[in-house]
C-alpha cells in the first residue's frame, strides 16, 4: 500500500510585485535581485485574502482534479509559518470554509520544509490504516506577517501563495516511496522570527526594535541549504536504489536560482530534470513545492511511472526529501 497523488492545484493572489516595483520601496534594483536570486516578480494577497483563503482555493483544485469531495477527506494537514491567527492551527479554519466535516486538521510548523513534513505526516497517516485519503497544503502570507519591508536583505526574497495535494491509499507501484525528514536546531538565529511569542512577549519596545520581522544570515543560510538540499535528496534516492540518472523531475523548495543551480550541479542532473518557477513567485516558504508540483502536473511535465524527488530546507533548521514514483 501507498500514498498516492491523485490531484493538485494551488492558488497565487493576483497582484503580482515585480522587482521594478521593489526599486520604489527600497534602495535595490532589478538587476541586483536577478543576478542574486533569478527572481523577477512575487505574488501578494489582497488585503481581505488571509492565508486560509489561498489554502483553501488550492485544495479545492486539487480535490476538483482528484474527483474527491471534501466529506471523504479523512485528515487534513497543512505547512504553514504564517496562519490567520496564533492559534487555532490554520488547517482548522481550512477544514470549516472547504466542509470537510469528516477530517481532523492540524497545522505544521517547519517553514520552508512545512510541505514535506506535512506530507511524510499524511502518508504515516493512510499507511498506518487510519484513513484514507488526507488533504495535504501548504501556504503562506509571508508579506503580512513577518516580511519588513524596510530591509532590503529579505524583503525582495518573499511571496504568497498555496499549494495542495490530495492523497489516497492505493495498491500498487505508484506513490510515495520514503521520506527523509530532519531537524537542526543549533542555528535558530541564523533564520528566524524572533517576536512576538513567549522569548519576546508583545510589547512596544519590541515593535520598535523590528522583532516582529523575519531575520536572516543570508550567507550561512545559503550555505547550509545546498549542502542539505544535496545529501537529503541522496539520501531518498540510496534508500531506493536510486541514481540522479533515475530522476524524471526534480522539484527543490524555490528559495532562490543559485541555490538551485549549486545544488542541481552537485546532484548532477540536467536542467531538463528540474522544475524552476522561484523567478515568478520568490520564496513562498511551505508553499513553493505544492506549487511547482501543481503547474509540472498541469503542464505535462509529470508522466505516470516517473520517479519525482522533492527536497525542501528551511527555518529551524529543518530539512527533507521525499520519493514519489507517480
Ligand atoms: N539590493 C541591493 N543590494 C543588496 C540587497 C538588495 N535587495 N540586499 C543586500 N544587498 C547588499 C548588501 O547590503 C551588501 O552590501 P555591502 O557589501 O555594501 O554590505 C551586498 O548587497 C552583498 O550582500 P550579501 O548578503 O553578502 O549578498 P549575497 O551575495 O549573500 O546575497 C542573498 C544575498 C541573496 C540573500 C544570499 O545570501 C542568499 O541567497 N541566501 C540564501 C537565503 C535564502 O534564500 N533564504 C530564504 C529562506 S531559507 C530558504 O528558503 C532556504
Amino acid at each position: 500500500m501507498r500514498s498516492r497523488i491523485i490531484g493538485t492545484g494551488s492558488y497565487t493572489p493576483e497582484k503580482v510585485l515585480t522587482n521594478f516595483d521593489m526599486e520604489k520601496l527600497v534602495e535595490t534594483s532589478n538587476d541586483w535581485i536577478v543576478a542574486r536570486t533569478g527572481i523577477e516578480e512575487r505574488r501578494i494577497a489582497a488585503d481581505d485574502e488571509v492565508t486560509s483563503d489561498l489554502a483553501t482555493k488550492a485544495a479545492e483544485r486539487a480535490l476538483e482534479m482528484a474527483g474527491v469531495t471534501p466529506e471523504e477527506i479523512d485528515v487534513i494537514v497543512m505547512g504553514t509559518i504564517t496562519g490567520d491567527y496564533p492559534w487555532p492551527a490554520t488547517a482548522c479554519i481550512v477544514q470549516a470554509k472547504l466542509g470537510a466535516k469528516n477530517a481532523y486538521a492540524y497545522d505544521i510548523s517547519a517553514a520552508c520544509s512545512g510541505f514535506l513534513y506535512a506530507l511524510a505526516s499524511a502518508d504515516d497517516f493512510l499507511r498506518a490504516g487510519r484513513g484514507k485519503k488526507a488533504l495535504v497544503i501548504g501556504a503562506e502570507i509571508f508579506s503580512r506577517s513577518c516580511v519588513d519591508w524596510t530591509d532590503r536583505n529579505t524583503c525582495v526574497l518573499f511571496g504568497d501563495g498555496a499549494g495542495a495535494v490530495v492523497l489516497e491509499a492505493q495498491e500498487g507501484e505508484s506513490g510515495i516511496l520514503s521520506s527523509h525528514l530532519h531537524t537542526d536546531g543549533n542555528h535558530l538565529e541564523l533564520l528566524y522570527q524572533p517576536g512576538f511569542g513567549v522569548q519576546n512577549k508583545a510589547s512596544v519596545e519590541g515593535i520598535e526594535a523590528r522583532l516582529p520581522f523575519l531575520k536572516m544570515q543570508g550567507n550561512e543560510v545559503y550555505k547550509h541549504a545546498v549542502r542539505m538540499l544535496t545529501e537529503v535528496s541522496k539520501e531518498a534516492l540510496k534508500h531506493n536504489g536510486y541514481t540522479s540518472k533515475d530522476v524524471g523531475l526534480f522539484i527543490p523548495h524555490q528559495a532562490n536560482m543559485r541555490i538551485l543551480e549549486a545544488t542541481v550541479k552537485r546532484l548532477k542532473l540536467t536542467e531538463e530534470q528540474i522544475f524552476i518557477n522561484v523567478n515568478k513567485y520568490g520564496n513562498t516558504s511551505a508553499a513553493t513545492i505544492p506549487i511547482a508540483m501543481d503547474e509540472a502536473n498541469r503542464g505535462g511535465r509529470l508522466k505516470a511511472g516517473d520517479l519525482l524527488l522533492m527536497a525542501a530546507f528551511g527555518g529551524g533548521f529543518t530539512w527533507g526529501g521525499t520519493l514519489v514514483r507517480w
